[in-house]
């Protein structure tokens, strides 16, 4: 028995196929050329979500992190665990564009060297590295993600691209802001890495990526969690004409020291036209003078009520879950959440 299924995304663009009885909705839209965001296929990561305006399915598995109870309830599915039972549609909150990205086999990875390696905080790295130049281009969004490769293991982490795409010359740079985490594997091989180093990456990953700047934006930063804003931001600068609306960047932090980037953020106060950032220390030393505690304590409630606004999450979930509450708690109907969730990984 075949069912017809359709895809909605968020440009307008709809996609249809069919798919077989009980056939996985991502191996299914695959069949048809159509390559839906994943990552973990297991259920953990969240990367492949949608949402099931009509008809029937069966999820076989999905962790709590990557799809709650109330989404579940709200029939929002995870492509890689969602079993189609009937005809039925499913629409993604992204473009129809970043379904297309594993059109030839193997083309999400690279090889890339270290060309950089400089402490961004007390607790964190810049790690520059630059593609091979028989590597094809990687291209990305601001906000997406590569799995990087730890060299000597079977293990990859997960890292927001830290600048926007550019290329120098035929070799493209990347950058990660990468969290070395006491006893994680990626700071362990950071502390011996070398620049001249190779190491292999695979992406771009994830649906969190800046839209259409046409309203209002509100980027909350936890930790390294910033990685995801710089990138954005730094390609905001670079068309400075299309941002006429103002853009707030809440970076929070644990303590003092764990603040990156802080010239960076001060630069595009000049390069964007209507940028600020403040940093939310929330075990901050006692002579700090700036915002402490928790981010939505210092969101600015009646200008957010005011007129529609994007609001752009990345960091650790419960900082995530608490501005989302917040928002929902305020009534806050008139803003569009994006969300990005770091999750520490065991080791
Ligand atoms: Fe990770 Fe589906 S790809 S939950």
């Amino acid at each position: 028995m075949k069912h017809n299924v359709a895809l909605s995304f968020a440009d307008g663009n709809t996609l249809f196929f069919k798919a077989g009885h009980n056939d996985l909705l991502m191996d299914a839209a695959l069949r048809h050329g159509v390559t839906l965001p994943i990552d973990c296929r297991e259920g953990v990561c969240g990367t492949c979500k949608g949402l099931c305006e009509s008809g029937q399915y069966e999820i076989e598995y999905a962790d709590e992190e990557a799809l709650t109870g109330q989404e579940a309830e709200q029939r929002y599915v995870l492509s890689c665990q969602t079993r189609i039972q009937s005809d039925s549609t499913f629409y993604y909150d992204f473009a129809s564009s970043l379904c297309n990205q594993t059109d030839q086999p193997g083309s999400l990875k690279r090889t890339a060297t270290i060309t950089g390696l400089q402490d961004a905080s007390a607790d964190s790295t810049l790690l520059a590295l630059t593609l091979a130049a028989d590597q094809t281009t990687l291209n990305f969004l601001p906000g997406q993600y590569a799995n990087l490769h730890i060299p000597g293991t079977e293990l990859t982490r997960a890292y927001s691209f830290a600048i926007g795409p550019q290329v120098s010359g035929e070799l493209q740079q990347l950058t990660f802001l990468i969290r070395k985490l006491p006893n994680g594997q990626m700071g362990k091989y950071l502390h011996q890495a070398r620049v001249g180093d190779t190491l292999e990456l695979e992406g771009p990953f994830g649906t969190f990526y800046l839209r259409e700047p046409d309203k209002p934006m509100y980027f909350i930063a936890g930790g390294t969690g910033l990685s995801a804003f710089l990138a954005m931001l730094d390609v905001l600068k670079e068309q400075p004409e299309s941002v006429s609306y103002p853009i707030r960047l809440y970076y929070g932090v644990n303590r003092l020291e764990d603040l990156c980037e802080q010239h960076r953020l001060d630069a595009y106060r000049t390069q964007l036209p209507d940028f600020d950032w403040t940093p939310v220390v929330s075990n901050p030393a006692s002579n700090w003078q700036g915002s402490t505690g928790y981010i939505q304590e210092h969101l600015p409630l009646a200008t957010l009520r005011d007129a529609p606004f994007d609001m752009y999450l990345c960091g650790p979930p419960p900082m995530i879950d608490a501005v989302t509450h917040w928002c929902a708690d305020h009534h806050l109907d008139n803003g569009k959440l994006y969300s990005e969730k770091f999750t520490a990984p065991v080791s």
